[in-house]
């Protein structure tokens, strides 16, 4: 699949997150010279900056199977224990939205992680007693938007914990580059930083945005995205100069209008504008705080004076 061929398959090919990739590329390296699964690693951050791509490079790049799975598809313990117990040595299981974990699955997590092994109880009343049964050594890879929502002893058991970062406009300008030729599309430089510029930070949405301004270029241009093409097309789109849509156009101007520029809550703001507040908070907040248009307060949310005159709305007195 196209979507699949656009993800980065090794370390090398991966741009960005300079920090996590070089700290990954050690103890990646220092795992296989010891022929040791690699430590727990725990990967959080915004949505689309690449932890289910690096999960699958982490995998290629030791040289074992990858399992994927989800905090919410896992319902029951023995789920986990069906997962677990199918595991090879040295392999990754990568849980998605590892905050999501049911309790009761967490706890079958704890052995598993730190002596892997699975205590399984036999039995009911009186007469139960726990097994012990031992489990491969491997490697489970965490992935979460918010690392502050983890239990700290699920937390704790994590070797490694790495925060992806937002991608500054020269790396999405690249991955945009980069993503054309796979696509093999002819890009101009200037096009490309230009669908980087808004992207908000995250190649998942550079990638889609690219794919949008292709269909663009093909339909109405000669093929070849063009500064102008790509600007007409983003227009089309309504992603604006910074890469802003029209929820986060509507959550803004509701926070300014609708409420006088008074701390408003996640709650009303989601209500007001037919968002889930989940994700406002996980998607559109953290950006907007990003780039300075956010800012959370005890009493709540406020619009800053740069989003005011990004919407060209007067600030209110205060
Ligand atoms: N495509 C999506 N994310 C990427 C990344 N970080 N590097 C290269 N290509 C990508």
């Amino acid at each position: 699949a196209v979507e699949l061929s656009l993800r980065p398959r090794y370390l090398n090919e991966y741009i960005g997150q300079t920090k996590a990739k070089e700290n990954l590329t050690v103890y990646i390296e220092a795992a296989k010279l010891r022929k040791e699964a690699l430590d727990h690693v725990l990967l959080y951050g915004p949505p689309g900056l690449g932890k289910t791509t690096l999960s699958n490079i982490i995998a290629n790049e030791l040289g074992v199977n990858l399992r994927t799975t989800s905090g919410p598809a896992i319902e029951r313990p023995g789920d986990l224990a069906a997962l677990l117990t199918n595991l090879q040595e040295g392999d990754v299981l990568f849980i998605d939205e590892i905050h999501r974990l049911h309790r009761t699955v967490e706890e079958v997590l704890y052995p598993a992680m730190e002596d892997f092994a699975l205590d399984i109880m036999i039995g009911k009343g009186p007469s139960a007693r726990s097994v012990r049964l031992d489990l491969p050594p491997f490697t489970l890879i965490g992935a979460t938007t918010r690392a502050g929502q983890l239990s700290a002893p699920l937390r704790d058991r994590f070797g490694v914990v790495s925060r992806l970062e937002y991608y500054n406009v020269d790396e999405l300008a690249f991955i945009v580059a980069r993503a054309a030729e796979i696509l093999n599309v002819d890009i101009i430089g200037e096009a490309a930083h230009e669908i980087a510029l808004r992207s908000r930070g995250t190649p998942r949405i550079a990638n889609r945005l690219l794919k949008r301004v292709r269909d663009f270029a093909q339909v109405r241009g000669d093929g070849i995205i063009t500064h102008s093409i790509a600007n007409a097309a983003l227009e089309l789109l309504q992603v604006d100069p910074m890469g802003l849509d029209h929820i986060d156009h509507k959550m803004l101007r509701a926070m300014m209008t609708s409420f006088s520029g008074r701390p408003v809550g996640l709650d009303t703001i989601a209500a007001t504008i037919g968002e889930e507040s989940q994700t406002i908070e996980d998607v559109y907040e953290p950006y907007l705080m990003q780039i300075g248009f956010l800012q959370r307060t005890p009493r709540g949310r406020v619009a800053t004076e740069g989003a005011y005159r990004h919407l060209g709305i007067p600030m209110p007195e205060k």
